[in-house]
């Protein structure tokens, strides 16, 4: 019985209940804090994407134009393969003056390997060939390999852009920024 003298049956009065019906104080701090956890955890799950939105996941490639060393850095004749897994080139220099030639195979893009006794470039995939001044000679390949811009910077340093490309077979190697003269 309550204090309206009606009959409340003990099994109808909630754990977290009163015999009046009531929440009683401690499951109403325990409801609020389950409230806050909860809206604690949607603006954590909300912050958190903005700040994946602010770093997104992006592939930092290397850059495009970059310096290669001093002209004298580099033997007459020989092909330098340093700079062949950063930046995708090969660096050659003979008596009249320098190139940086791609590595990326004229036929489908694979990267052919500088075979110093044979003194020629090969493409594992397919076999082409293709000569140290980047001509294609053998193999399925349709044209020569691309030359990119070369210059020296103020400070006696030589500067490869692969921004630039120079295709031979339209006649762009005749460029002057195809070919660095030293
Ligand atoms: S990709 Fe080089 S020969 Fe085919």
């Amino acid at each position: 019985m309550n204090k309206d003298n009606k009959f409340i049956p003990k099994a109808s009065i909630g754990k977290d209940k009163d015999k009046n019906g009531q929440i009683d104080r401690k499951s109403f701090i325990g409801w609020l804090s389950i409230g806050w956890l909860a809206f604690a955890a949607a603006t954590g799950g909300y912050f958190i994407s903005m700040i994946r939105f602010l770093f997104p996941n992006v592939l930092f490639e290397p850059p495009q134009s970059f310096k290669i060393g001093e002209p004298s850095d580099f033997e007459k004749g020989k092909v330098d393969l340093r700079f062949k897994k950063q930046y995708n080139i090969w660096v050659v220099r003979n008596d009249e003056g320098m190139y940086a030639l791609s590595t990326v195979c004229t036929h489908l893009g694979c990267t052919p390997n500088w075979l110093s006794t044979e003194r020629k470039f090969k493409c594992p995939c397919h076999g082409s060939g293709f000569r140290i001044s980047g001509i294609n000679f053998e193999g399925p390949a349709p044209r020569p390999l691309e030359r990119y811009k070369i210059s020296l910077a103020s400070d006696g340093q030589v500067i490869v852009d692969k921004n630039k490309s120079f295709k031979q077979e339209k006649g762009e190697w005749e460029r002057e920024e195809s070919f660095l003269k030293v």
